[in-house]
């Protein structure tokens, strides 16, 4: 079987997401621990202002996410056929949407009727099990090879950064 490839700007963008999303998935359990915990919360009260970290670490992501997303739904979107890429994509579209809907000031003033808030909770768990989903169905598929050509640095030579623009331009042209 020859050795799975994936492209570079995907590596590039599925790897800032994949960097990114854990951080803000734990900040933001930290987060809920504090102002919410209505389901439970950690055992110990870390010190620091959690909600400014988590949204900081928003702000990095969504850029991030939209040009992921949007690399997915155009250039990528075949893959989008495996529910095991679609549910991550979905769960982290969802995240990101109602992450931006929400206000800083709502958790600290105790505000936790919001639907953005819901919203956002529900990608929080969506999140937590779409991922390792992600994770064990490309183990099923591909197993460690797989897995790894996401990580691998080597680039094809008709895979450079200046191929990202004709990449991108042979989705308006494709049927
Ligand atoms: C942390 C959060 C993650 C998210 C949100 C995520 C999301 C996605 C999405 C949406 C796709 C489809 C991209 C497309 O349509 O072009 C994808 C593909 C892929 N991901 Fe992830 N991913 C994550 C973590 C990981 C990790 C940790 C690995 C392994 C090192 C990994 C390996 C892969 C591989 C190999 C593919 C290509 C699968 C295929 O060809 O069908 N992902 N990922």
């Amino acid at each position: 079987m020859p050795r799975p490839y994936q492209p570079s700007l995907l590596r590039l963008l599925h790897g800032l997401t994949a960097a990114l999303l854990p951080l803000a998935w734990l900040s933001g359990l930290v987060v809920y621990s504090r102002y919410d915990g209505r389901w439970g919360r950690l055992p110990v009260a870390l010190p620091g202002d959690w909600i400014d970290l988590h949204g900081s670490i928003g702000v990095a992501l969504w850029p991030v996410a939209l040009l992921f997303g949007l690399y997915a739904l155009s250039i990528g979107r075949w893959r989008l056929r495996q529910l095991g890429n679609a549910l991550p994509l979905l769960a982290l579209g969802l995240a990101v949407g109602s992450g931006k809907a929400m206000q800083e000031d709502w958790l600290r003033q105790g505000q936790l009727h919001h639907l953005a808030y819901h919203l956002h909770l529900l990608a929080w768990v969506l999140l937590a099990l779409a991922v390792p989903l992600h994770l064990l169905e490309l183990g099923r598929r591909g197993g460690v090879a797989l897995a790894g050509s996401m990580l691998s640095l080597s680039l094809r030579s008709n895979d450079q950064p200046r191929d990202w623009w004709p990449q991108i331009q042979a989705v308006w042209r494709r049927p």
